[in-house]
């Protein structure tokens, strides 16, 4: 089977993926403790496998510890360099692309890969990482993973964006406008609601300004985008983690 896809800068970082392995925790905690055998893969782990290793070893402590990711990578040199680091049968890299070398997993991370491709084929990789039915989690970060987004993917359709940011060093929302998945970095401009949304979050920061530090602004901060009529999802327990989730198609 001939791996889709193209081969892209390797760039990673230990913990750059901490923020999106806690989410995926949480949303898809009950899917994959309700699948007999759970299968993770994590879709471009890049020049080292450190993140695909994490991934295994987050999902364990706070999910079940049978959990298996495989890595999978397009690059066979990152692949060769990822099997010392194998630890069958819950740890496997393996070559791969968007077909994801013929595997079923339940979930599909696949971070900082799309950014890297051309805006036309993001729904095409999309259709055909959760073809045989996996919950996609694609998304983009910085390099040390303090600003990330990510969409869920179910059949080919987003259901929903999240914006994440350590909110110790969060300086403005404004930061994320650069950090959007691929499908909406290029939609980030007047008159789209992804435009829109950021607008209006980065008001209502700017109006919540508090002498009680930036977790309590963050979530004065979405509880007022959620005052003003948007559709904000989750609650407290993930907003104050400097979460902010929201139904895709965004909302203008
Ligand atoms: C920037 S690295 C991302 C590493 C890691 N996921 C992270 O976020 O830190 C992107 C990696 O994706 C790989 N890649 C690109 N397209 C791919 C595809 N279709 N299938 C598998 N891997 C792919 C590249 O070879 C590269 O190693």
């Amino acid at each position: 089977m001939k791996p889709v896809g193209a081969i892209t800068r390797g760039t990673t970082n230990p913990n750059r993926l901490r923020r999106v392995d806690n989410y995926i925790a949480y949303r898809c905690g009950a899917l994959l403790t309700g699948t007999a055998a759970p299968l993770v893969i994590d879709l471009g782990y890049g020049a080292t496998p450190v993140t695909a290793v994490e991934l295994r070893g987050r999902l364990a402590a706070a999910v079940r510890p049978d959990v298996t990711v495989v890595g999978l990578e397009i690059d066979p040199v990152r692949v060769a360099a990822a099997l010392p680091y194998a630890d069958p049968p819950r740890l496997e890299f393996r070559r791969g692309g968007f077909e994801l070398a013929g595997l079923s997993p339940v979930v599909v991370r696949a971070f900082n890969v799309l950014r890297q491709y051309e805006e036309d084929g993001v729904a095409a990789a999309w259709r055909q990482m959760t073809g045989t039915g996996a919950l996609l989690v694609e998304g983009t970060c910085d390099e040390l993973g303090r600003i990330a987004t990510w969409a869920v993917v179910e059949a080919g359709v987003p259901s929903t964006l999240t914006l994440s940011a350590r909110l110790p060093v969060l300086e403005h929302p404004s930061v994320f406008a650069e950090r959007l998945p691929k499908a909406l970095i290029h939609h980030n401009v007047p008159g789209h609601p992804v435009h829109e949304l950021l607008s209006a979050l980065g008001r209502a920061w700017d109006t919540e300004a508090t002498p009680f530090g930036p977790r309590q602004r963050w979530l004065a901060t979405v509880r007022r985008l959620r005052a003003e009529g948007r559709a904000v999802l989750d609650g407290p327990a993930r907003w104050r983690l400097g979460e902010l989730t929201v139904p895709w198609p965004v909302q203008p």
